[in-house]
Parts: C-alpha cells; sequence; structure tokens
C-alpha cells in the first residue's frame, strides 16, 4: 500500500517541486502517493495538482485543518512562510510547531523539514535581523526535540529571485549598461538553488532512503562569486552587467523598507559566514553529492528564464 506524503506549499515553489519530483520518480511514485495541503482547494494553482495528488485544505493557523488533513499521513514535507516586523520568529515559528505537534499526535513516522541556519546563534549576536533563518532554526530544533524521525533541507538563495525580486536582478546605471549592487566583495560566495527544478532532488533522496538521512541536513545549492553571478546574467542576456560594490547606505536605498535589514545582515552574513555558516562549501559539497540527480547550473537556470532587463 502505498504511503501517504502530505506536502505543505505544494502550491509554492519548494512544495510544487517535491510534487513534480515524486510524480516522475518511477521508485517514489510508487511507495508515495502525494497529499497536497492548501488553504484554497479552487484555486488557479490547485487545478494544475487535480488528478496527480489528493487535494485537501490545511491552513497552519486552523489547527483543526491540520488534524484533518494529516490524519493517515505517513510522511510529510513541511515549509513555512515567514512573517516580518515585531514578533516574526515567534509568528513562523508557531506555524512550523503547529504543523510539528500535529503530526506527531497523528503518528506521522517522518517529518521533512525546510530549514535554514541560525543567523543570530552563528554570528554570536552580530546579525539579528534574519528573523526567517530564525525561525525555521527554531522550528528544526524543536522538530528535533520530538519522537519523530526528521530530515532537514536548507535552501540557499533561489535562483527563481532574480525573476520574483526586482531588486535582487541588476539595476540600470547612467551609462545604460547594467550592475548587480551588494555592499559585499565581490569574490563573496553564495549558494544559489533552482528552487523549483531542484528541491525534489534533495526531497526525493531523503524520501528514498529515510533511515539513511535522519536527522540530516541537506544544504541546497551551488556556490557562485558576486562577480560569477553578474557574468552569468550577462551571458544569459547578451547585456553589459558588472558586480557593484556599494555602501550599506547605498544599497538600503534599493530594498523594500520593511525588509532592508533583512537583506543587508544576510548579505553580511554571506560575506562573513558563508551563506550555510561554518563549512559552507563542505555542507553544500555533500548534499550535491548526495541529491537523487544533478543540480541545475546558474548558467543553464538563466538560459532558460533569462531575467527582463530593460
Ligand atoms: N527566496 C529565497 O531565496 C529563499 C531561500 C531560502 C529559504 N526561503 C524560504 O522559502 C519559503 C518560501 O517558500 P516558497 O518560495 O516555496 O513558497 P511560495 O512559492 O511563496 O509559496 C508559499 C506556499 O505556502 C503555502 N502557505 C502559505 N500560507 C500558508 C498557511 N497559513 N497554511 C498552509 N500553507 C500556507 C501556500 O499554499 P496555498 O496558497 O496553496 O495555501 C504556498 O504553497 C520562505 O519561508 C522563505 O524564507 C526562501
Amino acid at each position: 500500500m502505498s504511503k501517504i506524503l502530505a506536502v505543505f506549499g505544494a502550491t509554492g515553489q519548494q512544495g510544487s517541486s517535491v510534487v513534480n519530483y515524486v510524480l516522475n520518480d518511477p521508485e517514489l511514485s510508487k511507495v508515495y502517493k502525494i497529499r497536497a495541503i492548501t488553504r484554497d482547494v479552487d484555486s488557479q494553482k490547485v487545478q494544475k495538482l487535480k488528478g496527480k495528488a489528493e487535494i485537501v485544505y490545511g491552513d497552519v493557523h486552523d489547527r483543526a485543518s491540520l488534524e484533518t488533513a494529516l490524519t493517515g499521513v505517513h510522511t510529510v514535507f513541511a515549509m513555512t512562510v515567514p512573517s516580518w516586523g515585531p514578533g516574526a520568529v515567534e509568528a513562523e515559528y508557531n506555524s512550523g510547531k503547529t504543523i510539528a505537534d500535529v503530526a506527531v499526535e497523528k503518528g506521522i513516522k517522518y517529518i521533512i523539514f525546510s530549514t535554514l541556519p541560525s543567523v543570530t546563534e552563528i554570528s554570536g549576536g552580530k546579525f539579528t535581523s534574519m528573523t526567517p533563518f530564525d525561525a525555521k532554526a527554531k522550528i528544526e530544533k524543536y522538530i528535533r526535540s520530538l519522537p519523530v524521525k526528521s530530515a532537514f533541507y536548507a535552501p540557499g538563495g533561489f535562483m527563481e529571485n532574480f525573476q520574483a525580486m526586482p531588486f535582487m536582478t541588476p539595476q540600470k546605471t547612467a551609462d545604460g549598461t547594467w550592475a548587480i549592487t551588494r555592499h559585499i566583495s565581490p569574490k563573496t560566495k553564495i549558494p544559489l538553488v533552482d528552487a523549483i527544478g531542484d528541491t525534489g532532488k534533495f526531497i526525493g533522496a531523503i524520501l528514498a532512503a529515510p533511515d539513511k538521512y535522519a536527522g540530516k541536513t541537506f544544504y541546497a545549492g551551488i556556490m557562485y562569486s558576486q562577480e560569477e553571478i553578474a557574468s552569468a546574467i550577462a551571458k544569459a542576456t547578451g547585456k553589459t552587467v558588472v558586480y557593484k560594490q556599494v555602501s550599506p547606505e547605498e544599497l538600503r536605498k534599493t530594498l523594500p523598507a520593511v525588509m532592508a535589514d533583512n537583506f543587508l545582515e544576510a548579505f553580511g552574513f554571506q560575506e562573513e559566514f558563508g551563506g550555510f555558516g561554518p563549512e559552507s562549501e563542505e555542507k553544500a559539497a555533500w548534499s550535491t553529492a548526495n541529491a537523487r540527480g544533478r543540480l541545475t547550473t546558474l548558467e543553464e537556470y538563466l538560459e532558460a528564464h533569462p531575467p527582463q532587463l530593460t
């Protein structure tokens, strides 16, 4: 009998990747039956899942809905969405805690959680604004304390950000060329992952060998320097794109106010501690080697999805 794999965020980037990977994997599709959890069973995005997955209503802010949605589930892939402003860590933490508590209550055998490193802890309190990181790390710590097997997926920056977040893309300069502006060194390497294309390759590895990876974290991404990112975008778009290091004050002006501290610190953390904390490159290399499939390079991603520089 198939095991039910409940997927949170099945209509989003990471969750849809998990769904598509499992459906297309000859081995995993025989073992797991997907239950997509969504707040709106009639949304446009859900239509794509109909006929391929069981669609079930669930909202992390409505505990009773999760009690129904997680009944009979064997494994859960859980992700949470960030909150911003005061109380952000607790708000996101509570979402993850609710999923984990209901999962244990319902006798779920395995939790796979999309986590992130605790930036406050790793930086010794230097960077404290990266609340979505700290919240996920707190959820991970909580899940690890529960009587259930678990494994974790810590994604690097999404390659999709080059389309989804205009302030992450190159900006036009006075001479008509383009520049990626950050306040960090051009040599700073950051991990980048094709969230839609490749999340499933990491979660698929865990689903195929759950005991082997119990307790482990997949740090997902290939490391690229700022200069390498600029030249990959230049190649994909045919435009002149350079990396320009600016002051933190100048960078702040280009960021949405509500997220400015968060992004300034994110870049600072990447420069000082690597995207994943100590031994970032080794963590990414182990995860790439253990993924179930070859990862998409930035060049390949940008060739398929070139940023619109107009
Ligand atoms: N962007 C990056 O570079 C990056 C890097 C690392 C980690 N992350 C983290 O990735 C997460 C976002 O992941 P994503 O891009 O895959 O998500 P996404 O595409 O923005 O989609 C969000 C998903 O969350 C679901 N959702 C939202 N609120 C919910 C609720 N109250 N109850 C149940 N489900 C809910 C939505 O489902 P329905 O609408 O169908 O209900 C949707 O499928 C964030 O936490 C972010 O911190 C991002």
